[in-house]
């Protein structure tokens, strides 16, 4: 297991292993196991961040399950409001279903925020959220957090998923930034 990755200007070192990874997401799934029996869910992966904890998550969930894979493409606002997301690639009718987003981390919670505020609008039954991290001191955003593997400091991390610059997301474990 590599200790400590370089990425450009930053140095990173391990921060949770992927052993502590897995029994987090065994615990998730076991809830979701518990909940979803029964409710034809449709999980929706944010790509690109998600690909390494959705393909694990989905190995555990018991249930006949359907996915769909999706990006949000950032683009400035008119409103002062800066930066808005807009969510595509899900072609799937989602009204009245009971849908599971799985993301790789809630930071301030704007991403999460607006991918809700989208699916939303297409009447869906019930939105879960599945994450695999969440920064709790970054939150600002009130949003609903369903099923939270781990729990971070507000440290900038890389691996499993997550990227600097497009590197790191293929470590199976997860380093954070030296300072
Ligand atoms: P939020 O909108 O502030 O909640 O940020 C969410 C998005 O920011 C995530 O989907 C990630 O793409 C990215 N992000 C937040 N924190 C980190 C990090 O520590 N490492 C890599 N990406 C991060
Ligand atoms: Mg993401």
């Amino acid at each position: 297991m590599t200790k400590t990755v370089k990425i450009k200007d930053k140095e990173f070192e391990l921060f949770i292993n992927q052993k502590t990874i897995e029994e987090a997401i065994d615990r998730i799934a076991a809830d979701m196991n518990k909940d979803l029996e029964g409710k034809n869910p449709l999980f929706i992966c944010v790509l690109n961040g998600s690909f390494m904890f959705a393909s694990d998550l989905m190995k555990r969930i018991h249930t006949p399950a359907e996915m769909s894979f999706v990006k949000l493409s950032s683009y400035e606002g008119l409103a002062s409001s800066g930066n808005v997301k807009e969510v595509f690639g899900l072609k799937e009718d989602i009204t009245d279903r009971t849908v599971v987003i799985i993301e790789d981390i809630i930071d301030t919670g704007n991403t999460m925020k607006a991918m809700i505020e989208q699916l939303a609008k297409r009447n869906p039954k019930e939105i879960l959220v599945s994450t695999l991290l969440l920064k709790p001191d970054a939150l600002v955003n009130d949003v609903p957090l369903d099923y939270v593997a781990l729990r971070i400091p507000s440290d900038f991390i890389i691996g499993y998923g997550l990227d600097y610059d497009g590197r790191g997301r293929n470590y199976p474990d997860i380093y954070k930034v030296k300072n």
